[in-house]
């Protein structure tokens, strides 16, 4: 009778033990990205939502209305070439969204595509994911969970194991077998063990998560001091993002423009007309003055709107200040970042790693700035290969080109993801 009793908990404590791996598992691929993601995020979002129609259409279950599966995928690698070819399908939907080209992507491979429409069919709406929010409660919630089960299940399967030894202490007392010495449960050595393996786990995996998400803000949107408008700007007025930013096509760094260039059309605008068709209002959804933040910009240019002038003191000096712009987006130090290299050899678009700009009101961080985005990004993006820069080198990438071997060539060729390239 013991003895059943016994075995039936030694099988538990077994299986419990196993569920708890089962989980540590689980909770492991739980957090890994999958590939579907990274590629719609990297090639697809700064013009589709799967949810909403955007530049483009939304995308989720967008597959089911192809004509055919060959369809998407020619779709996807060079619409223009359909739309020429004259496929009635394809010139429908251009015409429909008012004939924007849709980037042609050659490269992407047919289990590519799979993987971004599979990702967008799946897609759930994320509420709580909204901008300004810095990090997105599901998950954290999701892992706390996790850890309360995990540790709920150490506790049960210790239990189990003691009354599992209790148990067969008293068996083998009834049955007069000698019982091995008693080893407290603190030295018992294979609990010891089991407790730094485990501990060496969770403490790692805390630490270095806790590390790799330090200074990492996803979706970071500090509130500015001047409330100035991308959408306003750079969307419906069109501004050029290089008339502000004019370093991201010559230097590393994009550059945050001074107060002079805002002068330049400041001195006549001075006032916000646009409120009617686009109202200003915070993430908070408070209404926002658009000519009192122009006044704001005033007070800093040292700008007399009445007079048209500006205020000089007895010295005849202008006094402009800086705006103190809060930097959103904010590499460590480790990391050597270039943005003429993406933005005037790699063709890389702003909106592919800043977003749809011209959308936003209040700028976010839109990518997650991590090692992965990068890497992953180089993995699959072609480089101009035949822009000159590397006409004299890669001889065999050449002739695998003109031999029809290779169809492009990745970042990851040239060595962009070797270590010292993105660090110092
Ligand atoms: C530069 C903006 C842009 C990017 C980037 C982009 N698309 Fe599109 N996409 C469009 C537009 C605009 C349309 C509507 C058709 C048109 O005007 O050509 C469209 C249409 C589509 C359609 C056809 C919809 C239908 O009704 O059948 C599919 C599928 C699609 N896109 C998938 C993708 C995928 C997958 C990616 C990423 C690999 C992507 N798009 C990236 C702009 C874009
Ligand atoms: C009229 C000037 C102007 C134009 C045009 C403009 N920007 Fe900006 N941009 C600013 C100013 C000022 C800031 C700093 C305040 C802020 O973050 O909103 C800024 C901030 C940014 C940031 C965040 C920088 C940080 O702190 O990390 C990004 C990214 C950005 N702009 C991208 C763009 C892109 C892409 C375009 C074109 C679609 C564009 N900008 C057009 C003036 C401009
Ligand atoms: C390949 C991705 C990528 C592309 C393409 C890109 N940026 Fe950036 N951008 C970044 C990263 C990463 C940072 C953060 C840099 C840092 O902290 O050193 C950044 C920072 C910025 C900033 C903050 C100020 C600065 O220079 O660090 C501005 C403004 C900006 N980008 C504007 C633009 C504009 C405008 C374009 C298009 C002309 C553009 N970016 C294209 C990745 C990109
Ligand atoms: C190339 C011309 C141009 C430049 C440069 C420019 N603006 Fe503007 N700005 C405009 C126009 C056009 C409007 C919209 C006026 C309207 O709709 O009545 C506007 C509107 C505004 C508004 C009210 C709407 C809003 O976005 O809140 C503010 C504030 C403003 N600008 C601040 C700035 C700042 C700060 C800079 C410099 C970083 C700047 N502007 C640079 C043209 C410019
Ligand atoms: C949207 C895609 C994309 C993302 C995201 C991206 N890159 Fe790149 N990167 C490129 C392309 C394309 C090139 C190739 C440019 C060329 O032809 O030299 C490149 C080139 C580079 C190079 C030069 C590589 C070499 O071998 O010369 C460095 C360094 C680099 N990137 C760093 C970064 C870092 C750091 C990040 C993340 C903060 C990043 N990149 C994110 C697309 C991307
Ligand atoms: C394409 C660019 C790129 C390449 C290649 C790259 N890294 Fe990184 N690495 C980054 C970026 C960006 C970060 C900052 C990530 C963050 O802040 O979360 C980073 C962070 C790190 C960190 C710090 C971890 C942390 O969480 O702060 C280490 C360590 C590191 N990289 C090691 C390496 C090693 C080793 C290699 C070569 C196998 C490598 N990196 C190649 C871009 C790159």
């Amino acid at each position: 009778m013991t003895e059943t009793i016994l075995q039936l908990f030694r099988n538990c404590s077994r299986s419990v033990f196993a569920l708890f791996i089962a989980i540590l598992l689980f909770n492991q691929s739980a957090t890994a990205a999958p590939d579907g993601k990274a590629l719609f995020t990297s090639n697809c979002a700064a013009c589709h939502n799967p949810l909403k129609d955007a530049t483009g259409p939304a995308l989720k279950d967008i597959d089911k209305t192809f004509p055919s599966k060959e369809w998407g995928y020619k779709w996807v690698n060079n619409s223009q070439a359909l739309v020429t070819a004259g496929d009635k399908d394809a010139v429908a939907i251009f015409n429909k969204f008012n004939k924007i080209p849709m980037t042609a992507f050659p490269s992407l491979s047919h289990e590519d595509i799979d993987a971004i429409l599979k990702y967008v069919d799946e897609f759930k709406d994320p509420n709580a994911k909204k901008p300004g929010t810095e990090t997105p409660v599901e998950a954290k919630s999701n892992s706390s969970i996790y850890t309360w089960i995990t540790l709920g299940l150490i506790v049960i399967a210790i239990g189990m194991w003691r009354l599992s030894s209790t148990l067969r202490k008293s068996a083998n007392d009834k049955s007069g077998i000698p019982n091995y010495k008693d080893i407290p449960l603190g030295r018992n050595k294979v609990v010891i063990a089991m407790v730094v393996i485990l501990g060496f786990i969770f403490v790692g995996y805390w630490i270095t998560n806790g590390a790799i998400n330090e200074g990492r803000q996803q979706n970071y949107q500090p509130v500015q001091p001047i409330f100035y408008s991308h959408k306003v700007h750079a969307g419906i007025n069109q501004i050029n993002c290089q008339y502000c930013h004019a370093g991201a096509e010559k230097s590393k760094q994009a550059m945050i423009p001074s107060v002079n260039v805002c002068m330049n059309c400041h001195k006549q605008i001075n006032e916000y007309s646009g409120a009617a068709d686009h109202p200003l209002v915070t993430t908070e959804g408070k209404t926002v003055n658009g000519t009192e933040e122009i006044k704001k910009l005033y007070a800093a240019a040292g700008w007399d709107p009445t007079a048209k002038a500006y205020i000089k003191d007895e010295k005849g000096n202008i006094k402009t200040q800086k705006v103190e712009w809060v930097k959103i987006h904010n590499l460590p130090d480790h990391v050597y970042f270039n943005h003429s290299q993406h933005v005037k050899v790699g063709k890389v678009q702003c909106q592919q790693c800043h977003g749809e700009i011209t959308e936003m009101d209040e700028v976010y961080q839109f990518a997650p700035l991590s090692m992965g985005w990068c890497v992953n990004c180089h993995r699959q993006t072609g480089v101009q290969f035949d822009n000159g820069y590397y006409n004299n080198v890669y001889k065999k990438y050449h002739e695998e080109m003109k031999s029809g071997a290779r169809t492009k060539v990745t970042v990851d060729d040239i060595g962009g993801t070797e270590c010292q390239k993105c660090h110092y």
